[in-house]
């Protein structure tokens, strides 16, 4: 969810503006995921890396999740949505982490439409280095064999190993990288770059770029010929 600093100084407004109107487009990107029948959608939030931004707007990044973690409980449940996080998320501010588990307890209901992933504090560097760590720690305790990892069982050692690997990742805001973003898991997503700056990223330009997916061939290394007799067949 990249662009709200620009947005907001493009405009003549503090970035903070632009932070608030991007806040306002997650409310509205997350129902239309749940009208549209998407089972599992994660964001970008806050990575590792934007904790080396002033200290100002950290803070105010803080105090906006917090502030939208409280009006969101309601809306999440009477559109069926289990919120989760992945993350250092012991780094956030002792507030915004109650904040978080209460709404994350509040949404464990039993089979939602929609699996929501909030990324916070959050690197995929990290994410691997952590997997890693735990894994170790089985082999050292011996309830794991070296020879049984291997990237499907590694996977279970992830943040969150009952979501899929995303079929698509959208950047906003126009730069082509994927700043440590599920490093592991986007190994085979379908990368999708716009130049709409997240606080203007309405429902029409998240059906844009779900069209721009819809017309994308996946071969997962294999040919082209392949891919079209195993639709036929
Ligand atoms: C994304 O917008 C929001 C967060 C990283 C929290 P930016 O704040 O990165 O906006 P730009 O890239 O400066 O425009
Ligand atoms: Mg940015």
């Amino acid at each position: 969810m990249d662009g709200n600093g620009r947005w907001a100084t493009e405009r003549g407004f503090g970035r903070t503006w632009g932070h608030r109107e991007g806040a306002k487009r997650v409310d509205e990107i997350v129902t239309e995921c749940c009208r549209l029948g998407i089972s599992y959608l994660t964001l970008y939030a806050f990575s590792t890396e934007n904790w080396n931004r002033p200290s100002h707007e950290v803070t105010m990044l803080m105090r906006l999740l917090v502030h939208h973690l409280k009006a969101m409980d309601k809306k999440l449940l009477r559109n069926k949505v289990r919120l989760v996080a992945q993350g250092t998320l012991n780094q956030l501010p002792p507030y915004a982490q109650r904040e978080l588990a209460r709404v994350i307890r509040t949404t464990e209901i039993p089979e939602p439409k929609l699996n929501l992933n909030l990324s916070l504090s959050y690197g995929g560097r990290q994410e691997i280095v952590d997997g890693v760590r735990r894994v170790a720690q089985k082999v050292l305790s011996g309830d794991v064999k070296i020879s049984d990892i291997n990237e499907s069982t590694f996977r279970e050692y992830l943040y969150q190993p009952l979501f899929p690997d995303p079929d698509i990742l959208i950047r906003t805001g126009g730069e082509y990288r994927v700043s440590n973003f599920m490093l592991w898991e986007i190994a085979y997503t379908e990368l999708v770059v716009t130049n709409v700056f997240w606080p203007e990223f309405g429902v029409t330009a998240f059906h844009e770029t779900l069209e721009n997916y819809a017309k994308r061939q996946r071969r997962y290394g294999k040919t082209n010929e392949q891919i079209v007799c195993e639709k036929q067949c």
